[in-house]
């Protein structure tokens, strides 16, 4: 927590200006998920979540992808702290299942100069996954640093910081059942 919030609701917080509401949030979620079960069906994806900002997606996603599938978790770190990308990627915790031969799709909250996904996406495949797909809640096409293409995206958003749906500042707002930018 990087300062000490007055203790009482959040979500109504009027520093929080709504960007993408829940209903809309949850409608766009079950088209990825059906997207998702079309383009895999007759296979058994493995799903790896990014945390700790993917984890509010993933938990919808895979609800809404109807197929047999695995999942799995990896942590890393791009930003030191707060809003500025650091450009190194460090993994805190590592996957529990072997990559070789699995279809992969990687879960991230959004994809913003690409650095992390970059590196995963690099790394996953020296692990000899067969294929590797991404799905990316929100995606800023304007602050990318290396070519990633995401091959799912839920929205794309301008270039300011948001929070809520899993995603943080200074590891607040992760519970915001909405995606909002801080004023
Ligand atoms: P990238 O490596 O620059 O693409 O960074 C991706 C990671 O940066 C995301 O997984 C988030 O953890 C964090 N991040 C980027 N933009 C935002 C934002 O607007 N709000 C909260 N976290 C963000
Ligand atoms: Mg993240």
């Amino acid at each position: 927590m990087s300062s000490s919030p007055a203790p009482g609701p959040e979500f109504g917080n009027p520093r929080l200006d709504i960007l993408i509401p829940s209903d809309r949030l949850q409608a766009r979620v079950r088209e990825m998920g059906a997207a998702i079960a079309r383009d895999y069906a007759g296979r058994t994806p493995e799903l790896i979540c990014v945390l700790k900002g993917a984890v509010v997606f993933m938990s919808d996603l895979m609800r809404a992808i109807d197929l047999p599938l695995g999942i799995d978790f990896i942590a890393v770190s791009s930003y030191a702290k707060g809003k500025n990308s650091t450009g190194e990627v460090k993994i805190l915790k590592d996957l529990d299942e072997p990559l070789q031969g699995r279809d992969i799709i990687l879960v991230e909250d959004i994809l913003d100069t690409g650095l992390t996904l970059n590196y995963l996406v690099n790394s996953f495949r020296a692990r000899g996954a067969t294929s590797i797909r991404i799905a990316a809640l929100l995606n800023k096409p304007d602050r990318r640093k290396v070519d990633v293409r995401p091959d799912y995206v839920g929205f794309d958003i301008p270039d300011e910081f948001v929070v809520g749906y899993g995603l943080d500042f200074g590891e607040r707002y992760r519970n915001l059942p909405f995606i909002a930018v801080v004023r």
